[in-house]
């Protein structure tokens, strides 16, 4: 990978340089993956769920046994899309090899009723799906297993926004994945996804397929004692400085959220040589006054009530209790039972969280803008 001009990634991952922490829950995935354990990986959004895969995956590669393969959902919204995200990067991972496809992997094309092609301009291998009339989404699926469980080495899987297969239409679409992924018990799974509340409940609601059938991994705020020696590093490494207190408030004002870390990090990264209060406040502003266009939708799709109570709690945080007569009166709500019913309904949408019996904004720098109205 090319070296970035700033340190501080906004994308995903970038390579273990530019990756702070997470040691810890490292340690534990390869735990549960070692020991032939599947893992929910669950967290509120921007976190780092998906760069901690990534990180993860580099490693189990490195060590020579095992392969891997990242398969996101988030633009599957059928089961027909998910099956062919899913061929999609297990032809990425295995068929772009130099000496031409192998016969294992141009059995699972034909298989799935695909056809490979080749890019024009870069000449490499491409998948085509759907030139063929396709089989039923089970059979792909077992197809695309059986190549898996043929690869010498031991084969994980992650598939991240797992939460996207609830929504399908097909109703049996969990129990379609749930049985694919018994019928290849050597093949170790991964699922991640960043609507916290449809992931746990997937793997937590006693009638649903997917129930208790694999580790629950929460993954936290990187820990203020580990992400301050990571960025001073950066800025000093380029003979800059930022102060431990600077970075407490930023981590703060964050609530300790990697995006948001990595955002206001990259921007003073690239403008100050010695980060003041001032850059700082600078930047928050900078932040916020662009994602304005985005926030400034939020009215329009919520309901009036809904509006002021998702407003008071950005402004209150962090706020115990949002039913409370000093609450309501403050921010002039309404009736009781019309803030209840509101708080449900954005607490569905994960718009409010609660966490550790705290009623935040889940979305932190809406919450920031928001408080600022
Ligand atoms: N350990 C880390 N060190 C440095 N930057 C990180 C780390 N983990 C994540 N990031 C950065 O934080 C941002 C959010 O990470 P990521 O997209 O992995 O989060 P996520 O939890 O998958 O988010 P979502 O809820 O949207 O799916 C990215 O810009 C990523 O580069
Ligand atoms: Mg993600």
């Amino acid at each position: 990978m090319k070296k970035p001009d700033n340190p501080f990634i906004l994308n995903t991952y970038h390579g273990k340089a530019y990756f702070c922490d997470r040691e810890e829950d490292l340690i534990r995935l390869e735990e549960h993956i070692r020991n032939g354990r599947n893992i929910v990986l669950y967290a509120w959004r921007r976190l780092g769920k998906s760069a901690l895969v990534h990180r993860f995956f580099e490693e189990l590669e490195s060590s020579g046994d095992y392969e891997t393969v990242y398969v996101d959902f988030l633009g599957a919204i059928s089961m027909d899309d998910a099956v062919n995200e899913l061929a999609k990067a297990i032809f990425e991972r295995f068929g772009k090899t130099k000496t031409g496809l192998h016969a294992t992997i141009q059995k699972m094309i034909s298989s799935i009723g695909a056809t490979v092609g080749f890019d024009p301009i870069s000449g490499t291998p491409t998948l085509n799906i759907g030139v063929n009339s396709s089989p039923k989404e089970e059979q792909s699926l077992h197809a695309l297993g059986e190549f898996l469980n043929e690869r010498k080495k031991k084969i994980v899987v992650a598939i991240d926004e797992f939460q996207q297969v609830s929504t399908y239409n097909e109703s049996n679409a969990e129990a379609i994945f749930r049985a694919w992924t018994q019928k290849f018990p050597s093949i170790r799974f991964i699922f991640s996804g960043s609507h916290r509340g449809m992931m746990t409940e997937m793997f937590l609601e006693k009638n649903r397929p997917f129930y208790h059938s694999a580790q629950l991994l929460s993954l936290n705020p990187i820990p203020a004692e580990k992400y301050i020696p990571f960025i001073q590093g950066h800025f000093q490494a380029k003979k800059k400085s930022i102060s431990e207190e600077i970075i407490h408030s930023i981590i703060h004002w964050a609530r300790g959220q990697t995006y948001t870390i990595q955002l206001i990090c990259n921007y003073l990264y690239s403008q100050c040589q010695e980060v003041k209060l001032t850059d700082v406040e600078r930047v928050k502003a900078d932040i916020l006054g662009q994602q304005q266009a985005i926030f400034a939708n939020f009215p329009k799709m919520l309901t009036k009530t809904q509006w002021k109570v998702f407003q008071a709690i950005a402004k209150e945080e962090p706020l115990q209790n949002p039913l409370s007569k000093d609450f309501i009166n403050k921010y002039r709500l309404g009736a009781t039972s019309s803030v209840s019913t509101a708080i449900k309904s954005l607490q569905k949408q994960e718009l409010v969280v609660v966490d550790d019996d705290i009623y935040l904004v889940h979305e932190v720098l809406l919450a920031r803008w928001m408080a600022r109205l």
